[in-house]
């Protein structure tokens, strides 16, 4: 496979311009797999979410219990739906199109539609339509699917009805199962809504060029000229940074009293793994815990940043668990990124934005720019 790298950064209209971005909606969020979050959030028959993707507002609900399901790849395939009692749909109602669902999370034995009361099973078949007759056929009625897949223990959505299975995705990317994601547990949970457009926020993620500059913090544990290969295929970038002597992990200190994951490498105790699987993903493996940023885009110039902190679950049913130093140092690290990124949108949507050239350990950076041309047919 040919991997294609972007000669230069790209140009500021794909980073500003509205008809840019519902384009993105178009060939991006509503074709690939979006990560969407936590197999943990639907953890019983009931569990819902719904979520905003490529401009849709889309409903993730569990079936059933559980069969199994979080596979990761390495060990086993991505799950689907039916096997993992997952399904998902477009939150519209089948009546007149009525928005059914307004709640982020929630936990129901029916979705019931608030304009005429059209009820919903958690399959998404219609099972109750006040009034409708005999001649109606209810059976057609059902809330139109969205196909939704469970791997590393997150649960993934595409609006796309064809399109590469899961699997797919899971055959491409680097083995995480020494890491035991399907299995971490979340610790902390914070939101934020960047003022910059989700590609700056992947491009920051895939350097550390800025890392001595920005985080003297981050970079007095693992310094920013320590990256090591850079891993890519179909599907992601990205590659390890080794951490500084002395230090284990990404806290303040550059320790903690966190165990090791149950299965990591010996290579895993001086480094750190960072990728980004597309398109929204943003992963980092350490050696006691894991941390997941997922891009939501909301306009050309915001985006809005979820990040979890997940650890494994013996260590955080422990007496005294605290997951504060990786939370803070992971917030800090996040708002130092965040303010530079909206500085850098305020940059490329000036006339005077004329873009040279990348720095060489920038060339994460060159492999998403050139699979985004490519998804964009640029
Ligand atoms: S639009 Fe939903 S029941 Fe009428
Ligand atoms: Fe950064």
């Amino acid at each position: 496979m040919t991997i294609r790298k972007a000669s230069r950064p790209l140009d500021g209209r794909l980073y500003t311009d509205p008809d840019v971005f519902d384009e993105e909606m178009e060939r991006i969020f509503s074709r690939t797999w979006v990560c969407a979050g936590r197999l943990e959030e639907l953890d019983e028959p009931g569990s819902f979410v719904t979520r905003e993707i490529g401009g849709e507002s889309v409903i993730a609900v569990r079936t059933a219990a559980d069969a199994g399901g979080g596979a990761s790849n390495g060990g086993g395939a991505a799950v689907d739906a039916a096997a993992s009692g997952l399904a998902a749909f477009y939150n519209v109602c089948r009546h007149r199109g009525s928005r059914v669902v307004d709640e982020c999370a929630g936990r129901t034995r029916v979705f019931q539609c608030p304009y005429h009361a059209w009820t919903y099973g958690l399959d998404g078949r219609l099972v109750g339509a006040p009034h409708m007759g005999q001649d109606f056929d209810a059976k057609s009625a059902g809330l139109v699917p969205v196909r939704i897949g469970a791997l590393n223990g997150f649960f993934y959505l595409s609006l796309a009805d064809d399109g590469p299975p899961l699997a797919e995705v899971a055959a491409d990317l680097p083995d995480l199962s020494r890491f035991t994601p399907e299995r971490l547990v979340r610790g902390d949970r914070h939101e934020y809504e960047a003022q910059a457009n989700w590609k700056i926020l992947s491009e920051n993620y895939n350097e550390c060029y800025h890392c001595a500059v920005v985080h003297p913090e981050l970079n007095r544990v693992s310094d920013y000229r320590n990256g090591g290969n850079l891993e890519t295929g179909r599907f992601f970038v990205g590659g390890p940074m080794t951490l500084n002597d002395g230090c284990d992990t990404m806290t303040a200190s550059g320790l903690s009293n966190r165990p090791d994951l149950p299965a990591i490498d010996i290579p895993d105790r001086t480094s750190v793994q960072y990728y980004h699987v597309y398109p929204n993903l943003l992963i980092s493996l350490h050696r006691d815990y894991v941390v997941t940023h997922t891009l939501w885009p909301l306009a050309a110039a915001r985006t809005r940043v979820v990040c979890e902190w997940l650890f494994d679950p013996d260590t955080a049913a422990a007496p005294g668990f605290d997951p504060s130093d990786a939370v803070e140092f992971w917030h800090l690290v996040n708002s130092q990124d965040w303010d530079v990124c909206a500085r850098t949108q305020l940059g490329v949507a000036s006339r005077g934005y004329r873009p040279t050239a990348y720095e060489d350990s920038e060339a994460c950076i060159q492999v998403f720019d050139g699979w985004y041309l490519d998804q964009m047919g640029l």
